[in-house]
């Protein structure tokens, strides 16, 4: 089932988010994720966090298809390990529909999370990956691109998204 994305504004995208008990949610878990993907795919997302579906809970999917090829991240209680160099690209957030701004991020970010069988796994990401890690792990920490922005370019984007959110459901 598609879930409505949460937008910019909304208290749930500014809040840290709570661990997930793995064991807890763990019947619940896969109706969740393929919920998740769902909404995500339908619109071409790269990534989805669990606030952005209105939960407050340390879960993020990323699929950034290396190669064109669907390659399914299931992050839960993600943890960075490492950042490595520095790289500013164009970003945006299925959150903050229509606005993307340039953010300087890291070019090789190491997490270490638990995917949906509650197994460790650790990687290595770099380019898009890497930006996604963060994006990602931000959201769980309620940051947004956004927050990585300087005072005179948050005001510029300020009077954009004054518009844009007149087209947001
Ligand atoms: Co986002």
């Amino acid at each position: 089932m598609k879930r409505r994305i949460t937008k910019h504004g909304e208290a749930v995208l500014k809040k840290k988010s709570e661990a997930v008990d793995f064991a807890a949610m763990k019947k619940e878990l896969p109706k969740l994720l393929a919920d998740m993907w769902e909404t995500m795919h339908a619109v071409n997302g790269v990534g989805l966090a669990a606030p952005q579906i209105g939960l407050s809970l340390r879960l993020a999917i990323i699929d950034v298809k290396p190669e064109g090829k669907s390659e399914r991240l299931v992050l839960i209680n993600p943890e960075v390990l490492s950042r490595e160099g520095e790289v500013t690209e164009e970003e945006g957030c299925l959150s903050v529909p229509g606005l993307y701004a340039r953010v300087k991020r890291h070019t090789k970010v190491r997490v270490r999370a638990l995917d949906e069988r509650g197994e460790v796994w650790e990687r290595t990401g770099t380019g898009l990956l890497a930006r996604a890690f963060e994006h990602e792990t931000d959201h769980l920490d309620g940051k947004l691109f956004l927050d990585h922005l300087d005072l005179v370019k948050r005001l510029k984007v300020a009077v954009v998204l004054k518009d844009l959110k007149k087209d947001w459901d």
